[in-house]
């Protein structure tokens, strides 16, 4: 997909959109060589890349850093960023100043996570020409505010106000729409009431695409696998076999071969 406008044409066509973190410029080019539609810089890199416990210590500048990686890593695909923690709850200024340095870096669009307290910012970005993809659901930056990484909407009143959520995101101009951890049915509902694609993370098959964080699809972490995600690769393993191979050459004098010495 080469533009924001590629995602809506993917729902009305019924073409499944497949979006993928990447945080460095090495993965965005392997993202950008696959057939995958989109690049999701998430503030994920936060715990994936810096070791932290959780999104909350993401910062303007470590997105920043990472969005330009990723944007060295390929020129054309359609870069969201994660809008960092707190930075859309710090007045419409900073959030037009944190957007802005994502969007220099080489972001083509900002994702933010919730909407209430802040449906000033989402129409201030939108009417400024910054296209804002919304998150819903389990909105890892709230994990304190939620008692840990809980499933929402399961009670009836919970699904009502993400319906309605989900209506205001749209109203406010967001171009797509993110929904993690939410029952599959309630998720279903909503990709079929908004017009603007849904993509989920732990939300079942009924929405318009698929999101998943890039360590969790290539199984780098051994001792992190969410339920909701799919290994396709055992990668810990894998690169563990092949740093241990290159070790025994090494020890083992395999290591350089002679056509491997620079004369
Ligand atoms: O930060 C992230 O990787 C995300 C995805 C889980 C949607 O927000």
């Amino acid at each position: 997909m080469k533009t924001i406008l590629d995602l809506a044409r993917a729902k009305r066509e019924q073409q499944p959109i497949v979006m993928l973190t990447a945080y460095d410029a090495l993965m965005a080019r392997i993202v950008a060589a696959s057939e995958a539609d989109l690049i999701l810089v998430g503030d994920s890199v936060a715990m994936v890349v810096h070791g932290f416990p959780s999104t909350v210590h993401a910062t303007p500048e470590m997105m920043a850093a990472h969005v330009a990686a990723v944007r060295r890593g390929t020129p054309d695909m359609v870069v969201v960023a994660d809008m960092p923690f707190l930075s859309v709850r710090r007045g419409t200024a900073y959030a037009a100043e944190v957007a802005g340095q994502l969007m220099q870096a080489g972001a083509t669009a900002v994702k933010v996570e919730g909407v209430t307290g802040h449906e000033e910012v989402i129409s201030h970005l939108v009417g400024s020409g910054i296209p804002v993809m919304a998150h819903l659901g389990l909105t890892p930056q709230s994990v304190h505010q939620f008692g840990g990484y809980r499933f929402q909407g399961r009670s009836a009143a919970d699904a009502e106000r993400l319906r309605d959520e989900a209506r205001q995101v749209e109203e406010l101009g967001a171009f797509a729409l993110v929904l993690e951890c939410v029952p599959s049915a309630l998720a279903s509902q909503i990709t079929e009431e908004r017009a603007i694609p849904t993509i989920g993370i732990g939300a079942g098959a009924g929405t318009s695409g698929q999101v998943l964080v890039i360590s969790d699809l290539l199984g780098l972490d051994a001792q992190f696998q969410p339920r909701f995600a799919r290994r396709y690769l055992e990668g810990h393993q894998l690169i563990g076999e092949a740093i241990n191979r290159f070790t025994r050459d090494v020890r083992g004098a395999r290591f350089p071969a002679r056509e491997e010495v620079l004369a």
